[in-house]
């Protein structure tokens, strides 16, 4: 979000890298020898971590009885370079302990290093013995950056990208009922040299917008056993015809076997069908209750495939564009829906990119919806599934963003302009590109997801050619179902469904009006302020991520309230001028920054520790009403209330 351009910011100086403190909270953990480090800031959800951290079952629309969660207190030791993955630690105890899932800079992760660019990671899992004459799969939900496995001393597979689940059949390496040893080397360059990868707002230099980098196991590691010919991935779209959409994908993915799908409601089987496995196929449903943020119906699917039966669900919804009263709008089940959310970053001051707890991933999001936001816009990051997840059932649309490529700027100070950019070179873009795919391909069945976000405000946007022509063709092949927002802020060549703007702090959405930072707004698109007030008011230190560096880039915020009344009367001021956008111009939705503070940032709807809330709940309640009202009053569209 929200640096300005380039030519804005050249006066800004660098600041040196964060240097969190080291002093270990006296917290053992029942005799494992790990103890969470204390990071510059706690959250309420801290200390009720533990040393099982996210028990949940992880993928809830491919759920199967049988499985283990690899969660717990591992042993780690960094390694100084590439060539260590040739040389595996086997059978050795490693230095120290490390809890996964973590980002290895975090205070959780018990480690808190930075600059971890190598890193070996070792476990040992008991596998019971009624797994006998099953395939045993490992499933690693994500690994920042790239993941090196061996099983028993063999390599048992490589994956690529730091924020997609890779799976891997281990059967001919596992020892039913015996301990095998699970040894992972982690490369993760971050923007170290002249890497060129996703990573969102990581950075090895925090400053300001850019924050502490997340290395390692940073979501759950777990085992299922599945028959040998068995169910690997659903792809399933709902929509508001009843159609019903579904691949089901096997492990004999030449192979076509006969599948049974069955749709249920409210634990009663309301329609079944048979198709073929490895290919789409459709049946209806007639007249399903249709999912909407004011109405989150989701509807319970079994899959069977022989042996192997799989649970999942889906809700029925249709997103489009189309003109109403002459302005082209998003529509959700035929209808103009305003959409209006926050920039949701999902850092965390203990765990940087894994939240401590569950309960409070989802504490951001009822926030959310209880000051009637009907949208999120998940920030160049990709979370757990079970975060979309939560998204459906509470019924919040989701903007989601492709983590960008390094920004556009130099290789020692992510905000210093006068070196010349870093941008990918064929092979990184090449990469960049696979790894978009990866992103739709794991999350395209969330019903909550509404549109897709190629790149944001130029970060690794080539410019000199447009290659978010080629992309956003890409990604309407690969999810003919959504919208796409091919450039959110900045560099916009008329690409994609939306006309979208950033401007801070008042919006310019849809208007006959814009500034040296935007795009004018273009009719046959829709009108989008993918970004707007980002107003700051700073806090007491207790709130504060308590890094020196971090604090002197405070002031760096566009604009600083002094009190609470007044950031209140700010937002007020900035809410009240988007719906007067909404009811002269085509404005269809907005983005406010942001859901919380982060590091160096203080314009949150609450702090980073999520201890204090800034917002006037009454008054924000009303002007975000105010706004589907105003959109109500130009086309008949669904109004919205929490
Ligand atoms: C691991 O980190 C320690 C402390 O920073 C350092 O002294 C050591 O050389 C590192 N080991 C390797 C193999 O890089
Ligand atoms: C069904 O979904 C697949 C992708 O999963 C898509 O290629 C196909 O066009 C869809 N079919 C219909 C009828 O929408
Ligand atoms: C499916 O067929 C392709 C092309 O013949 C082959 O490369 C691939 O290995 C086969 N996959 C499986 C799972 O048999
Ligand atoms: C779907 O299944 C789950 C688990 O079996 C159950 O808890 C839930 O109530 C079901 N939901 C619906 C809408 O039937
Ligand atoms: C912001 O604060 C830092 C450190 O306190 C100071 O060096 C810098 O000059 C200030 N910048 C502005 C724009 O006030
Ligand atoms: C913000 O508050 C902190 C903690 O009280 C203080 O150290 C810092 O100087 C303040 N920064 C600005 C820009 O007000
Ligand atoms: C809005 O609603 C009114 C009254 O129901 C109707 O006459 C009008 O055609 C609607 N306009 C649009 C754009 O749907």
């Amino acid at each position: 979000m929200y640096l300005a351009r380039c030519v804005l910011l050249s006066l800004l100086v660098a600041t040196s890298a964060a240097s969190p403190q080291h002093d270990i909270i006296s917290r053992q953990n029942g005799g494992t020898g790990y103890s969470v480090k204390q990071p510059p800031l706690t959250t309420p959800w801290t200390d009720k971590v533990g040393t099982e951290p996210w028990p949940e079952y992880p993928r809830p629309q491919l759920q199967r009885p049988k499985w283990q969660n690899l969660n717990g207190v591992w042993s780690y030791q960094n390694a100084s370079n590439l060539d260590a993955v040739q040389t595996p630690p086997f059978g050795q105890q490693l230095g120290r302990k490390v809890l996964v899932p973590s980002c290895l800079e975090s205070g959780l992760s018990g480690i808190q290093d930075s600059f971890t660019l190598y890193s070996w990671f070792s476990n040992t899992f008991k596998v019971s013995s009624d797994w006998k004459n099953q395939k045993i799969i490992l499933n690693f939900d994500a690994v920042d950056y790239e993941a090196t496995v061996f099983v028993n001393g063999k390599k048992a597979g490589f994956h690529r990208g730091g924020y997609f689940r890779f799976s891997l059949d281990i059967t001919q390496h596992v020892k039913l009922g015996q301990e095998n040893e699970l040894l992972v080397f982690v490369h993760d360059p971050t923007d170290y040299g002249d890497a060129v990868i996703p990573i969102g707002k990581q950075t090895l230099r925090p400053s300001h917008i850019f924050y502490t980098p997340c290395s390692g196991i940073w979501q759950t590691v777990w085992l299922e056993a599945v028959p040998q010919n068995h169910i690997t991935k659903l792809d399933l779209d709902a929509n508001m015809d009843g159609r019903v959409n579904v691949t089901v994908h096997t492990s004999a993915a030449n192979a076509t076997s006969n599948v049974m799908v069955t749709i249920h409601e409210d634990g009663k089987v309301l329609k079944t069908h048979s198709g073929p496995s490895n290919r789409p196929f459709q049946f209806s449903v007639e007249s399903p209750d249709l999912w909407s943020p004011d109405s989150p119906k989701l509807y319970n699917v079994t899959v069977q495939l022989g042996n192997d039966k799989v649970q999942s669900y889906t809700g029925f919804r249709t997103i489009t564009k189309g003109k109403v009263d002459g302005v082209v709008r998003p529509l959700l089940n035929g209808e103009f829906v305003f959409m209006f959310g926050t920039l949701d970053q999902g850092y965390w001051p203990d765990g940087l990119h894994t939240p401590p707890t569950k309960e409070a991933m989802i504490y951001d999001l009822k926030v959310l919806k209880s000051l009637g936001f009907n949208m999120v816009r998940k920030h160049i990051k990709v979370e757990t599934e079970l975060f979309y997840q939560a998204c459906d059932e509470l019924g919040l649309l989701v903007i989601q963003d492709m983590p960008s490529l390094r920004p556009s700027q130099s290789k020692t100070n992510p905000v210093d302009c006068s070196s010349s950019p870093i941008l990918p070179n064929a092979e990184q873009q090449n990469e960049f590109s696979r790894q978009l795919d990866l992103l739709i391909d794991q999350f395209k069945s969330f019903p909550s997801i509404a549109t897709w976000v190629i790149y944001n405000e130029g970060w690794g946007q080539i410019t000199d050619y447009f290659p978010e022509i080629e992309l956003t063709k890409r990604v309407k092949q690969l999810d003919p179902t959504r919208l796409v927002d091919s450039v959110t802020g900045w560099y916009d060549h008329g690409v994609g469904d939306f006309s979208d703007n950033h401007h801070y702090a008042n919006p310019q959405c849809g208007t006959p009006f814009y500034s040296i930072n935007s795009s004018p707004y273009d009719e046959t698109r829709i009108g989008f302020q993918g970004e707007f007030g980002g107003v700051g008011n700073n806090v007491s230190i207790e709130h504060l991520w308590n890094n020196q560096a971090a604090i002197d880039t405070i002031n760096q915020t566009y604009e600083i309230d002094e009190t609470i009344e007044s950031w209140n009367y700010r937002s007020h001021l900035l809410l009240g001028e988007l719906a007067d956008q909404v009811k002269r111009f085509a404005c269809s939705g907005g983005v406010w920054t942001q859901t919380t503070d982060v590091e160096g940032e203080v314009n949150g709807l609450m702090t980073y520790d999520r201890r204090l809330k800034r917002v006037d709940e009454d008054q924000w309640k009303k002007d975000i009403q105010a706004l589907y009202d105003a959109a109500a009053a130009r086309s008949n569209a669904t109004t919205s209330t929490p």
